[in-house]
């Protein structure tokens, strides 16, 4: 059976719950899957220190001791994840950041490949579809495969209007969030996607110093590969991933 797990960025159990027990409901008529909730004010997670000893020597150089790699293993044991969050002055909840924070090595060496990812957004009145581009890039960013996700509106009290509205939004991100999950092949890179992967590997490769993300990299055999994972990626995107090989040693070398 497969896995669900959505990471939530509110301590209360009222709107952004209620949002995620509605995609769950919507989710159920499909098929049967193991659906989880992640309240991220359950956990013990401290605050970055900056140090960026993760970066450098890798996350388990990380000085804080709490909940952070069980929070890692249920993504790595998740076959879709959602982060939803209520919106917070026009940004995710202060629990979210951190746990991104806390995360952010994952940006330097993503790995999420093969699982689906959507965000959730509640808020008010305004700001939430910028938030909800935010959590589309971060899950991008960690590796998912990304289905559109939504931002609804949950003003209190809520009228039925309002209540419809939300439903059809969220049963509109679930039908996408289903079909990311059933999906047989992998996703074809973006020439977005393929600059920013061959790009960074070139400047990565460059560096004097061999950081924790050469030694990834290496391993992973993405010195050498097309991109983070087998997909064909046609004769346009293979001629342009050599042009961004190629950008990406100008750029080194004018640094
Ligand atoms: C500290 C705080 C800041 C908020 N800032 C905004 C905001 O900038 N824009 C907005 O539309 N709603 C804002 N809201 C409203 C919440 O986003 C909205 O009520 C949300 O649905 C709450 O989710 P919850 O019930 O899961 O806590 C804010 C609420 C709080 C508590």
């Amino acid at each position: 059976m497969k896995k669900i797990t959505a990471f939530i960025g509110s301590a209360r159990k009222k709107s952004t719950y209620q949002a995620i027990q509605e995609f769950e409901k919507n989710f159920k008529q499909y098929d049967e899957f193991d659906f989880e909730y992640v309240f991220l004010s359950e956990y013990h997670l401290e605050f970055c220190q900056g140090c960026k000893l993760c970066f450098d020597r890798g996350e388990e150089c990380c000085p804080l001791k709490d909940d952070r790699n069980i929070l890692l293993e249920k993504m790595e044991h998740s076959d879709g994840v959602i982060f939803a969050t209520p919106n917070y002055a026009f940004q995710v909840s202060a629990r979210m950041k951190n746990f991104f924070d806390r995360f952010a090595y994952i940006l330097h060496r993503p790995r999420f490949f093969g699982k689906t990812f959507t965000a959730i957004v509640t808020q008010g009145i305004f700001g939430g579809n910028d938030i909800l581009k935010y959590l589309e890039r971060m899950g991008a960013n960690f590796g998912f495969y990304v289905t559109k996700g939504s931002c609804v509106s949950t003003l209190e009290p809520m009228t039925e209007l309002q209540q419809e509205k939300l439903k059809q939004e969220i049963k509109k991100s679930s039908e996408k969030f289903y079909k990311g999950l059933i999906r047989s092949t992998p996703a074809t890179p973006s020439f977005f996607r393929l600059m920013l992967f061959r790009m960074t590997r070139t400047s990565i490769q460059s560096f004097d110093v061999r950081y924790f993300d050469y030694y990834y990299y290496r391993d992973k055999g993405w010195f050498e590969s097309d991109y983070y994972y087998d997909t064909s990626i046609g004769p346009i995107k293979k001629f342009m991933g050599c042009f961004f090989d190629f950008c990406g040693r100008k750029m080194v070398k004018h640094k």
